[in-house]
């Protein structure tokens, strides 16, 4: 039973795809054991607890140096005994020092399709306005495997959707978490718990 960690920051719509999908069984050989957020005022950690699910902040107000929230992240970590870190709209940048407890043990959603409009600077909703600013005409979300970089480890899965003309951030965001981001991060996370993903040369290969 593969025990999942997530990490949060917001409203946790990704958490609670995970959530439902192991409740109603679309995810098999996973539990969620931990929800982490770094925000105690997050909406994720309300459905955390409504699904009798633990749920904690670990802030790095809370901590002196910026080492210190690192060492308390991955002591809580590896405290649950989490074999899979999943990032859900988590705001803070994976420190090397949790890249490298967890090898292609740690993924991300993102949501548009990578290597387009990601890395330093886009997050939320400055994916979608940079979309619409350049006039794409279609975008979509990536789940792929955290590494040192920003959005450059492996890709596993991605999705398209299309753009709109008369998109705004706003209704593109939504759109692509409907189409996208709420199926694939699920589908990731069942893949993995079942043993289907392999890595190879920073690729990935879907078995079975
Ligand atoms: C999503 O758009 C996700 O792709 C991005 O942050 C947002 C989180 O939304 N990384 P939620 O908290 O899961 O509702």
């Amino acid at each position: 039973m593969l025990k999942i960690g997530v990490l949060v920051s917001g409203g946790g719509t990704n958490l609670q795809a995970i959530i439902d999908a192991i409740e109603n069984g679309n995810i098999t050989n996973a539990r969620i054991q931990a929800v982490i957020s770094n925000n105690r005022n997050a909406y994720a950690l309300e459905r955390a607890k409504k699904h009798g699910i633990s749920g904690s902040c670990i802030s790095p107000k809370e901590y002196a140096t910026r080492e210190e929230f690192h060492q308390a992240l991955l002591g809580k970590l590896q405290e649950e005994e989490i074999d899979l870190i999943v990032l859900a709209g988590y705001l803070v940048a994976i420190p090397p020092v949790i890249v490298d407890a967890f090898p292609n043990r740690i993924i991300n959603i993102h949501p548009s399709l990578i290597p387009s409009f990601c890395g330093t600077g886009y997050y939320g909703l400055k994916v979608h306005e940079g979309v619409l600013e350049r006039g794409v005409k279609v975008t979509g979300a990536t789940v792929h495997f955290v590494d040192a970089g920003t959005d450059t480890g492996p890709i596993i899965l991605q999705k398209a959707v299309e753009v709109l003309p008369e998109d705004t951030p706003e209704t593109l965001q939504r759109r692509v978490m409907e189409q996208a981001e709420w199926i694939l991060l699920p589908r990731a996370v069942q893949l993995i718990a079942n043993d289907k993903i392999k890595v190879e040369n920073n690729k990935v290969h879907i078995c079975g």
